[in-house]
C-alpha cells in the first residue's frame, strides 16, 4: 500500500485552506526585507493580539507556535525532577516538552468516553507538581471541559501549581458552554492559556503562537524568550490575519459546518463518533480502527493512527471529507461479515478480550 500517493493530508490538524490573498500580500512585503533583523523581542505583535483579545500588553506572551509557549513555561518553572501532569493521551508534544526541561510526566489516563478526567489529574497533584496540562478542545478526542467543572477544577489546584489551559483548538468549539477565558484569567494567577494562529488562522508553517496570563506569570515566561525568536514574515502574516479575522471566521464556520456532516455520515455508516469541539473527529476501538486506517490509505488520505485505539480524522476540504467518507463507508459492513463477533462501544470487556482496547 505504500505506492498510494497521499492525496489527502489530514494527519495534522492543519487547515485545509492556504493562506488569505491579503495575508500572503503582507508576507510578501516583509520577505523583501529579510536582510533587516525582526524586533528583538515581539513587543509589536504582543500589543497587537493584546489588543485583539481586550487584554493589557504585559498579559500576553508570543514564542515559537503554542509549543514554544509551552516550553518558555516549563523552563521557567520546573526544576529537574518536578513532575508535570497531564491526560493520556493528547498531544504528542506534551512528553517530549517534560523531557526536554527534566519534569516528571505523570500522565493520567482518559475516562472511557474520551474525556480528560479532571478527579484523577488533582489526585495526581502533589507537592513535586509544577505544571498541570489541560487542553480544551482536547486533542486528539475532540471532547470539552465545559464552563462549571473548568472553574471547579481550578479551584481546587494548589496555588504552587501552574495549570496549562492548552486552548489551540478552541476557535472550532460551539459548545454554549465554552469556558469564559476571560474570567477564569482574572480568578487565576497560576493560569497560563496557550492559544495559536496554527489552526483556525492557517499560520502552522510561520509557527506563532501566544499564552495569556497574569503579568507576574507571563513576565517569568518572558523571560524564556529567544532574541529575534519571531521571524519577521511570520508576524507581518500574523498582524495581516488579525485585520482578516472576518474572513477567517468565515473559513473556520465552514470547518466546523464539514465537521458536522462528516460525523453524521460516518455515523449512518456504522461508526460511534462523539461530538468534537475541535477540527478533528475521533474514531475510537472497539471500532475497527485499524481496518479503518487501511482503508483510509488504499484511498489515498493520510490521517492519525493510533494502532489498536483509534483514528483522528482532521476535518478538510469538502472533497477530502468526501473521500474519508468513501474510504470508511464500508468498512463496518465488511467488518461484520468478516467477524460478526466483533464488539460494540461500551463492551469494553470485550473489546479487550479481541485486544482493541489497551488497559489503562
Ligand atoms: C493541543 C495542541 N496544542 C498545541 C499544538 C501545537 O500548535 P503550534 O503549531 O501552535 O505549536 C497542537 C498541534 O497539533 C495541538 O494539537
Amino acid at each position: 500500500m505504500d505506492d498510494v500517493p497521499v492525496l489527502h493530508h489530514l494527519a495534522l490538524n492543519e487547515s485545509p485552506y492556504p493562506p488569505l490573498p491579503s495575508v500572503r500580500k503582507a508576507m510578501r512585503r516583509a520577505v523583501a526585507q529579510a536582510h533587516r533583523y525582526p524586533q528583538f523581542y515581539p513587543d509589536d505583535l504582543v500589543e497587537r493580539i493584546a489588543a485583539w483579545c481586550r487584554v493589557p500588553p504585559d498579559h500576553v506572551v508570543v514564542g515559537s507556535g503554542s509549543v514554544g509557549v509551552a516550553l518558555q513555561l516549563l523552563q521557567a518553572v520546573i526544576e529537574r525532577g518536578d513532575t508535570m501532569a497531564y491526560a493520556w493521551r493528547t498531544f504528542d508534544a506534551y512528553p517530549l516538552l517534560a523531557a526536554m526541561v527534566g519534569a516528571q510526566p505523570v500522565a493520567v489516563p482518559l475516562s472511557t468516553d474520551g474525556r480528560q478526567d479532571l478527579d484523577a489529574l488533582l489526585s495526581a497533584l502533589d507537592r513535586r507538581t509544577r505544571v498541570v496540562v489541560l487542553c480544551n478542545p482536547h486533542n486528539p478526542t475532540g471532547s470539552l471541559v465545559t464552563a462549571a467543572p473548568l472553574s471547579a477544577f481550578l479551584r481546587r489546584v494548589p496555588p504552587h501549581v501552574t495549570v496549562l489551559l492548552d486552548e489551540a483548538y478552541v476557535e472550532f468549539a460551539r459548545d454554549p458552554d465554552l469556558p469564559n477565558t476571560s474570567a477564569l484569567l482574572d480568578a487565576h494567577s497560576n493560569l497560563l492559556v496557550l492559544r495559536t494562529f496554527s489552526k483556525a488562522y492557517g499560520l502552522a508553517a510561520l509557527r506563532v503562537g501566544y499564552g495569556l496570563g497574569a503579568p507576574d506569570l507571563v513576565a517569568r515566561v518572558r523571560r524564556q524568550q529567544l532574541p529575534f525568536g519571531i521571524n519577521a514574515v511570520a508576524a507581518a502574516a500574523v498582524r495581516a490575519s488579525l485585520r482578516a479575522g472576518g474572513e477567517l471566521g468565515r473559513r473556520v464556520d465552514t470547518v466546523v459546518a464539514e465537521r458536522e456532516r462528516l460525523r453524521h455520515r460516518l455515523a449512518g455508516a456504522g461508526w460511534h463518533v462523539r461530538p468534537s469541539q475541535a477540527n478533528s473527529l475521533w474514531l475510537a476501538a472497539p471500532d475497527p480502527v485499524d481496518e479503518g486506517a487501511a482503508a483510509l490509505t488504499r484511498g489515498g488520505v493520510r490521517a492519525r493512527h493510533y494502532p489498536g485505539e483509534g483514528i483522528r480524522l482532521t476535518i478538510g476540504s469538502p472533497q477530502a471529507n468526501d473521500a474519508v467518507l468513501a474510504a470508511l463507508s464500508d468498512v463496518w459492513r465488511h467488518a461484520a461479515h468478516t467477524d460478526a463477533d466483533r464488539p460494540r462501544r461500551g463492551d469494553h470487556a470485550a473489546a479487550s478480550r479481541h485486544g482493541l482496547i489497551r488497559s489503562p
